[in-house]
């Protein structure tokens, strides 16, 4: 049995890497980029397969994990039931980014081709920045999750905070394990990325800036103790916040993010080799980025139209709002093509009536909306 997979994964693999070997031979740099390739298999993910399947043979044999690296591979072999959190998290840091972004020119497309969001990922700019930082995010999120619910055979809830917390309470009780969470998101979602330019740099620093966000919005949650709920003890543990407040942190993060280069001091080969390669604000004047802040260092495309080289979509089609004068208006988001309206009838129920016991009736109204479209 085994064999047989070997044989598969071995034939997946071997086309895979002619492609490659062809493409950088091409393309004459020789190097093998990975960046954000582990994203594909959230599209093997909507497979109930694989989310209710977690025994090894099953996924071996899937051709998308083919997508993954064999340390991947192997993170997930080492970790049974962690690959339906990752895909899970990566649900998660889709449906999210479509909405931060719902009302802007890029909304976050994505589509089934294994790198899911398309050749934005590629580039070097403050979207290319959120998505890693997103996706990141999302696995540390789930996976912490997934830990204290006890479906990761290598992981439990985070028993760490115990005994004395306070005057009036304890640590006690199941904390979501972050540690696990960022610990794994590290081999895991970095290990994607290679090279040591200013690509691989941002990559990573806005992979990080993602699980931090994470964890530091933790919070302390409690139960009370003591006789008929006196609340003269509490019990209390870290418990993850909502993927929706990472959202939010994170896109705030998005417009307050800091263009970078390459920090080049030094540029003999021996100072090279000892100094670790970082990023320093382009703006000399500006401060060093923190971990927390998203970087980037090209400046983003207008995504106004079809690009098909640049793959950006364009806002043709859009659904805009024509009283905003904000990103959502129609005169920006339409990049001042103009916009067609069309009327639509929406029928909703109303008047509704409770009826003694137990049914609602109600009645259907029909009213009509204008809907503008960007041309
Ligand atoms: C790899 O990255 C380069 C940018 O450095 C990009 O132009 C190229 O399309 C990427 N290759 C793949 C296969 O994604
Ligand atoms: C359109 O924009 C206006 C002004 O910002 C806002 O009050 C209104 O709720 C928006 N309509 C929709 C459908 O979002
Ligand atoms: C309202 O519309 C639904 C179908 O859209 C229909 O089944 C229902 O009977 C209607 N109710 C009334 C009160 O007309």
């Amino acid at each position: 049995m085994w064999s047989d997979i070997m044989r598969v994964l071995a034939l997946l693999l071997g086309v895979k890497a002619a492609c490659i070997l062809l493409v950088s031979s091409l393309s004459g740099t020789g190097a093998v980029n990975n960046s954000g390739r582990w994203w594909g298999i959230v599209n093997v993910a909507s497979s109930a397969n694989l989310l209710t399947n977690t025994k090894h043979v099953q996924l071996a044999l899937d051709p998308s994990l083919a997508l993954l690296s064999r340390r991947q591979r192997r993170l997930v072999r080492q970790n049974p039931g962690i690959l339906p959190a990752i895909a899970a998290g990566l649900h998660s840091a889709i449906k999210e980014c479509k909405w931060q972004f719902r009302s802007r020119r890029w909304n976050c497309p994505t589509s089934q081709t294994p790198t899911v969001f398309g050749k934005i990922v590629n580039r070097g700019c403050r979207e290319t920045a959120f998505v890693f930082a997103i996706t990141s995010a999302g696995v540390t999120h789930a996976v912490a999750r997934s830990c204290s619910e006890g479906s990761i055979e290598s992981c439990t809830c985070d028993y760490r905070r115990r005994g004395p917390g306070g005057t009036d309470w304890h640590w006690g009780g199941c904390s979501d394990n972050v540690e696990f969470g960022r610990m794994f998101g590290r081999e895991f979602v970095d290990s994607s990325e290679r090279g040591r330019d200013l690509r691989y740099l941002a990559n990573l620093h806005n992979n990080e800036a993602g699980r931090m966000t994470v964890s530091s919005e933790m919070r302390q949650e409690c139960k009370c103790h003591g006789m008929s709920g006196s609340c003269t003890i509490r019990t209390c543990w870290m418990r993850l916040p909502s993927f929706r407040v990472v959202g939010d942190v994170l896109k705030d993060r998005f417009d307050g993010a800091s263009r970078v280069v390459y920090a080049n001091k030094g540029s003999n080969r021996a100072s090279h080799r000892t100094e670790p390669r970082h990023l320093q604000p382009e703006n000399p004047a500006h401060k060093l980025p923190s971990a927390r802040d998203l970087v980037y260092f090209e400046k983003s495309p207008n995504f106004c139209s079809f690009n098909g080289k640049t793959g950006t979509v364009g806002t043709s089609g859009r659904t805009c709002n024509s009283s905003s004068p904000a990103l959502d208006g129609c005169e920006l988001l339409c990049c001042g093509r103009g916009y067609k309206s069309h009327i639509e009838k929406v029928t909703e129920r109303c008047h509704c009536t409770f009826h003694w016991c137990c049914h609602v009736s109600c009645l259907n109204c029909t009213s009509t909306q204008t809907l503008h479209q960007c041309l």
